[in-house]
């Protein structure tokens, strides 16, 4: 399968804090990739520096078979990389529809993205109920399929996604999976998924990564991955226990 994103033998640091050392990975074409591992290992450190955002880095990252490391952020962006960050950096006070336009600003196609908006409603019904009210009004899941949806505003090639479940109920955690693989299927979007819940991710996704401390200690199909012991001990609980799942 060919990679939509190579990223190869990556470094990145805060200042003089080195996070990311040697980080080799590949995102398939229309595949979703998940990137384990524990707080702090530099998961969120590796979408910022794939984004070019608030961390420095060097290393070869290749996207659509062209060298984007070094662009700058917006340019990153226009090349067809979104970036759902942890937090979901919605604008609480706009409403919903202001939040998902502010996703296409950089679009010029205004038809396609107005028929984009339709279908942003048509995944997340939920959305068009709120579209003219302030988006800090939501709740928390619905907040995130805001930022979901805005991100898919931009019409990108892949969607990087920084743990879109925090803090939501495993139902609604269900349903934003559900539109994730809808989309990933539907529209041959490739994802990229920081998740700290390991069984969802790998349920879902084509390969993964398991960082540590900054280095890639794991990798290979997401179904290998499952099998492994050191991932059935370190993320998916104790081994007597899920062996059986
Ligand atoms: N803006 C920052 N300035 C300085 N150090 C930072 C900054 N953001 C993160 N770090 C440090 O970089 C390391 C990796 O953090 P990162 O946020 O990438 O981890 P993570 O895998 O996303 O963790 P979590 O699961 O908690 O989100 C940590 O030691 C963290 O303290
Ligand atoms: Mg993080």
């Amino acid at each position: 399968m060919t990679s939509i994103l190579t990223v190869r033998n990556l470094y990145a640091s805060y200042r003089s804090l080195a996070v990311l050392s040697d980080v080799s990975i590949d995102v398939p074409q229309g595949g979703m990739t998940a990137l384990l591992g524990a707080n702090g290992a530099g998961k969120t450190t590796l979408l910022r520096a794939i984004s070019q955002v608030m961390v420095r880095a060097t290393g070869e990252i290749t996207f659509d078979g062209r060298r984007i490391d070094g662009q700058p952020c917006d340019a990153i962006a226009r090349a067809g990389i979104a970036h759902v960050p942890d937090g979901r950096g919605t604008f609480t006070e706009l409403t919903v529809e202001e939040n998902l336009c502010l996703g296409a600003i950089s679009r010029r196609d205004k038809a396609a993205w107005q028929q984009d908006m339709v279908r942003m409603y048509d995944y997340f019904p939920r959305l068009h109920a709120y579209r003219r009210k302030p988006a800090g009004l939501m709740s928390g899941g619905e907040q995130q399929m805001l930022a979901i949806a805005r991100a898919l505003m931009l019409s990108p090639r892949m969607l990087m996604l920084d743990e879109p479940s925090f803090g939501l109920a495993p139902m609604i955690v269900r349903q934003i999976f559900d539109i994730l693989r809808q989309i990933n299927t539907e529209r041959q979007l490739s994802i990229l998924l920081v998740e700290q819940n390991a069984s969802l991710a790998l349920e879902l996704a084509t390969n993964a990564y398991v960082l540590e401390s900054g280095r890639v200690t794991i990798s290979g199909p997401a179904n290998v991955l499952r099998g492994d012991e050191r991932v059935r001990r370190a993320y998916l609980g104790h081994p007597e226990e899920t062996a059986h799942a």
